[in-house]
Protein backbone atom coordinates (compact mmCIF):
# COMPACT_ATOMS: atom_id res chain seq x y z
CA UNK A 1 0.00 0.00 0.00
CA UNK A 2 1.01 3.35 -1.07
CA UNK A 3 0.00 6.73 0.88
CA UNK A 4 0.27 8.57 -2.56
CA UNK A 5 -3.41 9.57 -3.15
CA UNK A 6 -4.45 9.66 0.95
CA UNK A 7 -5.20 13.22 2.37
CA UNK A 8 -4.01 14.17 5.57
CA UNK A 9 -3.99 17.38 8.03
CA UNK A 10 -2.67 18.88 10.33
CA UNK A 11 -4.84 20.59 13.52
CA UNK A 12 -4.23 21.82 16.39
CA UNK A 13 -4.51 24.75 19.33
CA UNK A 14 -3.26 28.18 17.82
CA UNK A 15 0.53 28.32 17.47
CA UNK A 16 1.20 24.80 18.95
CA UNK A 17 3.38 23.81 15.85
CA UNK A 18 1.07 22.81 13.31
CA UNK A 19 2.52 23.83 9.97
CA UNK A 20 6.19 22.85 11.58
CA UNK A 21 5.32 19.64 12.04
CA UNK A 22 3.78 19.71 8.34
CA UNK A 23 6.56 21.14 7.04
CA UNK A 24 8.63 18.37 8.50
CA UNK A 25 6.32 15.51 8.07
CA UNK A 26 6.37 16.69 4.14
CA UNK A 27 10.17 16.61 4.18
CA UNK A 28 10.27 12.89 5.56
CA UNK A 29 7.74 11.73 3.15
CA UNK A 30 9.20 13.20 0.53
CA UNK A 31 12.62 11.84 1.34
CA UNK A 32 11.22 8.60 1.36
CA UNK A 33 9.94 8.94 -2.36
CA UNK A 34 6.50 9.89 -1.87
CA UNK A 35 4.92 12.05 -4.07
CA UNK A 36 4.11 15.16 -2.00
CA UNK A 37 1.83 18.03 -2.30
CA UNK A 38 1.20 20.66 0.60
CA UNK A 39 -2.03 22.54 0.36
CA UNK A 40 -1.77 25.83 2.51
CA UNK A 41 -5.81 25.69 3.74
CA UNK A 42 -4.65 28.53 6.58
CA UNK A 43 -6.50 31.82 5.27
CA UNK A 44 -5.10 33.68 8.13
CA UNK A 45 -1.17 32.85 7.96
CA UNK A 46 1.50 33.42 5.59
CA UNK A 47 5.24 31.90 4.91
CA UNK A 48 4.59 28.53 4.59
CA UNK A 49 6.49 29.13 1.04
CA UNK A 50 9.83 30.22 3.19
CA UNK A 51 9.80 27.11 5.36
CA UNK A 52 9.80 25.20 2.45
CA UNK A 53 12.57 27.15 0.80
CA UNK A 54 10.44 28.38 -1.82
CA UNK A 55 10.81 32.04 -2.60
CA UNK A 56 7.23 33.26 -3.39
CA UNK A 57 3.99 32.11 -2.75
CA UNK A 58 2.12 30.34 -5.92
CA UNK A 59 -1.20 32.26 -6.70
CA UNK A 60 -4.31 30.70 -4.84
CA UNK A 61 -6.59 28.00 -6.29
CA UNK A 62 -9.55 29.57 -5.49
CA UNK A 63 -9.37 31.71 -8.36
CA UNK A 64 -8.11 28.66 -10.33
CA UNK A 65 -11.85 26.89 -9.35
CA UNK A 66 -14.60 29.53 -9.57
CA UNK A 67 -13.69 32.22 -7.02
CA UNK A 68 -15.36 32.86 -3.84
CA UNK A 69 -19.03 33.32 -4.00
CA UNK A 70 -19.03 36.77 -1.83
CA UNK A 71 -17.00 38.12 -5.06
CA UNK A 72 -19.45 36.34 -7.29
CA UNK A 73 -17.21 33.19 -8.68
CA UNK A 74 -18.84 29.95 -7.96
CA UNK A 75 -17.09 28.56 -4.61
CA UNK A 76 -19.48 29.28 -2.35
CA UNK A 77 -18.98 28.35 1.77
CA UNK A 78 -19.94 25.08 3.18
CA UNK A 79 -21.92 25.86 6.24
CA UNK A 80 -24.23 27.70 3.44
CA UNK A 81 -24.35 25.46 0.60
CA UNK A 82 -22.43 22.15 1.02
CA UNK A 83 -22.52 21.05 -2.76
CA UNK A 84 -18.94 19.67 -4.42
CA UNK A 85 -16.96 22.09 -6.31
CA UNK A 86 -17.51 20.52 -9.77
CA UNK A 87 -14.34 19.54 -10.98
CA UNK A 88 -11.97 19.69 -7.70
CA UNK A 89 -8.85 17.46 -9.49
CA UNK A 90 -5.84 19.15 -10.14
CA UNK A 91 -3.45 17.75 -12.66
CA UNK A 92 -0.21 19.55 -12.03
CA UNK A 93 0.76 18.96 -15.86
CA UNK A 94 -2.38 21.41 -16.76
CA UNK A 95 -2.60 23.41 -13.38
CA UNK A 96 -1.33 26.73 -14.80
CA UNK A 97 2.59 27.42 -13.30
CA UNK A 98 1.54 30.59 -11.35
CA UNK A 99 -0.54 28.53 -9.31
CA UNK A 100 2.37 25.92 -8.10
CA UNK A 101 5.71 26.12 -6.80
CA UNK A 102 8.32 23.43 -5.94
CA UNK A 103 10.39 23.38 -2.76
CA UNK A 104 14.39 22.43 -3.61
CA UNK A 105 13.59 18.85 -2.28
CA UNK A 106 10.23 18.53 -4.69
CA UNK A 107 7.48 18.68 -2.58
CA UNK A 108 4.56 20.76 -4.44
CA UNK A 109 3.36 23.93 -2.49
CA UNK A 110 -0.52 25.03 -3.55
CA UNK A 111 -2.21 27.49 -2.17
CA UNK A 112 -6.35 27.89 -1.42
CA UNK A 113 -6.24 31.32 -0.48
CA UNK A 114 -5.48 33.86 1.91
CA UNK A 115 -8.34 36.42 3.43
CA UNK A 116 -6.02 39.24 2.82
CA UNK A 117 -6.23 39.00 -1.39
CA UNK A 118 -10.11 39.76 -0.82
CA UNK A 119 -10.38 43.10 0.10
CA UNK A 120 -12.26 44.38 3.05
CA UNK A 121 -15.18 42.64 4.23
CA UNK A 122 -14.18 38.98 2.70
CA UNK A 123 -14.49 38.11 6.39
CA UNK A 124 -15.43 34.20 5.49
CA UNK A 125 -12.87 31.63 4.32
CA UNK A 126 -15.27 29.02 3.86
CA UNK A 127 -14.58 28.74 0.34
CA UNK A 128 -11.12 28.10 1.18
CA UNK A 129 -12.22 25.51 3.52
CA UNK A 130 -14.51 24.01 0.00
CA UNK A 131 -11.16 23.67 -1.87
CA UNK A 132 -9.42 21.81 0.72
CA UNK A 133 -12.47 19.38 1.26
CA UNK A 134 -12.54 18.75 -2.33
CA UNK A 135 -8.69 18.81 -3.69
CA UNK A 136 -7.62 15.98 -5.30
CA UNK A 137 -4.19 16.18 -6.70
CA UNK A 138 -2.42 14.07 -9.38
CA UNK A 139 0.55 14.54 -11.93
CA UNK A 140 -0.71 12.72 -15.16
CA UNK A 141 -1.23 9.41 -14.12
CA UNK A 142 0.57 9.53 -10.81
CA UNK A 143 -1.90 10.45 -7.23
CA UNK A 144 -0.49 13.01 -5.06
CA UNK A 145 -0.28 12.68 -1.25
CA UNK A 146 -1.92 15.86 -0.12
CA UNK A 147 -1.25 17.34 3.10
CA UNK A 148 -3.04 20.29 4.73
CA UNK A 149 -2.26 23.10 6.76
CA UNK A 150 -5.31 24.20 8.80
CA UNK A 151 -5.90 27.13 10.41
CA UNK A 152 -5.85 26.86 14.18
CA UNK A 153 -8.83 25.52 16.39
CA UNK A 154 -12.00 23.92 15.61
CA UNK A 155 -13.94 26.10 12.81
CA UNK A 156 -12.53 24.39 9.92
CA UNK A 157 -13.81 21.33 11.25
CA UNK A 158 -17.19 21.90 11.97
CA UNK A 159 -17.36 23.53 8.43
CA UNK A 160 -16.75 19.97 7.29
CA UNK A 161 -13.37 20.20 6.07
CA UNK A 162 -12.15 17.08 7.54
CA UNK A 163 -14.30 15.34 6.40
CA UNK A 164 -12.97 14.14 3.19
CA UNK A 165 -9.07 13.22 5.15
CA UNK A 166 -7.29 9.95 5.73
CA UNK A 167 -5.36 10.82 8.35
CA UNK A 168 -5.26 13.11 10.92
CA UNK A 169 -2.67 14.68 13.21
CA UNK A 170 -3.26 16.12 16.11
CA UNK A 171 -0.46 18.44 17.36
CA UNK A 172 -0.34 19.14 20.70
CA UNK A 173 2.25 21.96 22.54
CA UNK A 174 2.82 21.97 26.35
CA UNK A 175 0.45 24.08 27.82
CA UNK A 176 -2.84 23.63 29.28
CA UNK A 177 -4.58 25.11 26.31
CA UNK A 178 -2.74 22.76 23.71
CA UNK A 179 -3.69 19.63 25.89
CA UNK A 180 -7.57 20.56 25.97
CA UNK A 181 -7.68 21.92 22.28
CA UNK A 182 -6.09 18.36 21.30
CA UNK A 183 -8.39 16.42 23.47
CA UNK A 184 -11.27 18.42 22.20
CA UNK A 185 -10.46 18.08 18.69
CA UNK A 186 -10.05 14.52 18.57
CA UNK A 187 -13.21 13.70 20.58
CA UNK A 188 -15.11 16.16 18.26
CA UNK A 189 -13.40 13.68 14.96
CA UNK A 190 -14.05 10.87 16.65
CA UNK A 191 -17.82 11.30 17.33
CA UNK A 192 -17.88 13.41 13.58
CA UNK A 193 -16.49 9.85 12.87
CA UNK A 194 -19.17 7.20 14.28
CA UNK A 195 -22.02 9.34 12.82
CA UNK A 196 -22.75 12.64 14.93
CA UNK A 197 -25.18 14.70 12.62
CA UNK A 198 -23.62 17.81 11.86
CA UNK A 199 -25.99 20.97 12.45
CA UNK A 200 -28.24 21.58 9.88
CA UNK A 201 -30.91 23.78 11.25
CA UNK A 202 -29.68 26.92 9.50
CA UNK A 203 -30.09 25.55 6.20
CA UNK A 204 -33.58 26.42 4.35
CA UNK A 205 -33.52 23.67 1.58
CA UNK A 206 -34.21 19.83 2.88
CA UNK A 207 -31.58 18.97 0.23
CA UNK A 208 -29.09 20.89 1.40
CA UNK A 209 -29.57 19.34 5.08
CA UNK A 210 -29.81 15.94 3.41
CA UNK A 211 -26.07 16.58 1.35
CA UNK A 212 -24.63 18.00 4.74
CA UNK A 213 -25.69 14.81 6.56
CA UNK A 214 -24.40 12.61 3.84
CA UNK A 215 -21.06 14.28 3.71
CA UNK A 216 -20.51 14.39 7.60
CA UNK A 217 -21.94 10.25 7.36
CA UNK A 218 -19.17 9.31 4.31
CA UNK A 219 -15.97 10.91 7.01
CA UNK A 220 -13.23 8.84 5.91
CA UNK A 221 -10.79 9.42 8.49
CA UNK A 222 -8.87 6.22 9.32
CA UNK A 223 -6.86 7.27 11.60
CA UNK A 224 -6.02 9.82 14.34
CA UNK A 225 -2.26 10.24 15.28
CA UNK A 226 -0.94 12.49 17.90
CA UNK A 227 2.42 15.26 18.20
CA UNK A 228 3.72 16.42 20.76
CA UNK A 229 5.20 19.87 19.83
CA UNK A 230 8.32 21.86 21.18
CA UNK A 231 9.06 19.45 23.90
CA UNK A 232 11.51 21.19 26.14
CA UNK A 233 12.69 17.83 27.99
CA UNK A 234 11.60 14.65 29.40
CA UNK A 235 9.69 15.74 32.81
CA UNK A 236 7.54 18.37 30.60
CA UNK A 237 7.25 14.99 28.12
CA UNK A 238 6.05 12.74 30.62
CA UNK A 239 3.48 15.51 32.24
CA UNK A 240 1.93 15.75 28.66
CA UNK A 241 1.72 12.01 28.19
CA UNK A 242 0.03 11.46 31.16
CA UNK A 243 -2.22 14.11 30.89
CA UNK A 244 -3.40 12.74 27.00
CA UNK A 245 -3.67 9.07 28.55
CA UNK A 246 -6.18 9.86 31.01
CA UNK A 247 -8.42 11.32 27.26
CA UNK A 248 -7.26 7.95 26.35
CA UNK A 249 -5.20 9.41 23.51
CA UNK A 250 -1.36 7.99 22.89
CA UNK A 251 1.04 10.37 21.47
CA UNK A 252 3.00 9.02 18.32
CA UNK A 253 6.44 11.48 18.86
CA UNK A 254 7.59 14.17 20.07
CA UNK A 255 9.15 17.42 18.42
CA UNK A 256 11.51 18.41 20.64
CA UNK A 257 11.51 22.47 21.34
CA UNK A 258 14.56 23.81 18.93
CA UNK A 259 15.88 27.36 18.62
CA UNK A 260 16.98 26.26 14.98
CA UNK A 261 13.27 25.87 14.08
CA UNK A 262 11.80 29.38 15.83
CA UNK A 263 15.16 30.79 14.18
CA UNK A 264 13.90 29.71 10.64
CA UNK A 265 10.55 30.84 11.15
CA UNK A 266 11.35 34.06 12.23
CA UNK A 267 13.89 34.92 9.28
CA UNK A 268 11.93 33.07 6.76
CA UNK A 269 13.85 30.47 6.17
CA UNK A 270 13.78 26.67 5.23
CA UNK A 271 13.01 24.40 7.88
CA UNK A 272 16.21 22.50 9.07
CA UNK A 273 15.14 18.95 9.94
CA UNK A 274 18.27 18.20 12.37
CA UNK A 275 16.88 16.48 15.70
CA UNK A 276 13.31 15.82 14.57
CA UNK A 277 14.14 12.68 12.45
CA UNK A 278 13.58 10.09 14.59
CA UNK A 279 10.02 11.93 15.55
CA UNK A 280 9.21 12.08 11.79
CA UNK A 281 10.10 8.57 10.96
CA UNK A 282 7.68 7.21 14.19
CA UNK A 283 5.09 9.40 12.61
CA UNK A 284 5.76 8.53 9.00
CA UNK A 285 5.39 4.75 9.81
CA UNK A 286 1.84 5.73 11.62
CA UNK A 287 0.88 6.94 8.65
CA UNK A 288 2.00 3.97 6.56
CA UNK A 289 0.49 1.40 9.02
CA UNK A 290 -3.16 3.27 7.94
CA UNK A 291 -2.15 3.76 3.97
N1 LIG B 1 9.58 22.49 17.62
C1 LIG B 1 9.67 23.80 17.83
N2 LIG B 1 10.65 24.32 18.59
C2 LIG B 1 10.74 25.64 18.82
N3 LIG B 1 9.88 26.54 18.34
C3 LIG B 1 8.87 26.09 17.58
C4 LIG B 1 8.71 24.71 17.27
N4 LIG B 1 7.61 24.57 16.50
C5 LIG B 1 7.12 25.80 16.34
N5 LIG B 1 7.87 26.73 16.97
C6 LIG B 1 7.63 28.17 17.08
O1 LIG B 1 6.25 28.37 17.27
C7 LIG B 1 5.75 29.22 16.25
C8 LIG B 1 4.40 28.68 15.80
O2 LIG B 1 4.65 27.44 15.13
P1 LIG B 1 3.74 27.01 13.92
O3 LIG B 1 3.60 28.12 12.95
O4 LIG B 1 4.24 25.71 13.43
O5 LIG B 1 2.39 26.79 14.71
P2 LIG B 1 0.91 26.69 14.12
O6 LIG B 1 0.18 25.78 15.02
O7 LIG B 1 0.95 26.35 12.69
O8 LIG B 1 0.43 28.19 14.33
P3 LIG B 1 -0.89 28.88 13.71
O9 LIG B 1 -2.01 28.49 14.62
O10 LIG B 1 -0.57 30.34 13.78
O11 LIG B 1 -1.06 28.35 12.32
C9 LIG B 1 6.80 29.24 15.14
O12 LIG B 1 6.83 30.49 14.53
C10 LIG B 1 8.08 28.97 15.89
O13 LIG B 1 8.61 30.17 16.36
MG1 LIG C 1 0.10 27.28 11.06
Amino acid sequence: MTLNGSKIACVGKGGAGKSTTLVLLAKALRHKGYNVAILDADSTNLGMHLALGIPSAPAPLISFLGGMVFQGGSVSCPVDDPSLIQDPVIDLLTLPSSFQAVSPDGIVLLQAGKLSDFGVGAGCDGPMVKVARDLQVRKGNEPYLLLFDFKAGLEDSSRGALVSMDQIVVVCDPSTAGLQTAITLQQVIRSQKTGAAPSTRHLEQVQMADLMIELFRQTKVKALHTVLSKVPDSETESYMLGELKKAGMNAICSVPNSPDLRSAWLRGKELPTNGTQQAMAQLVSACESFA
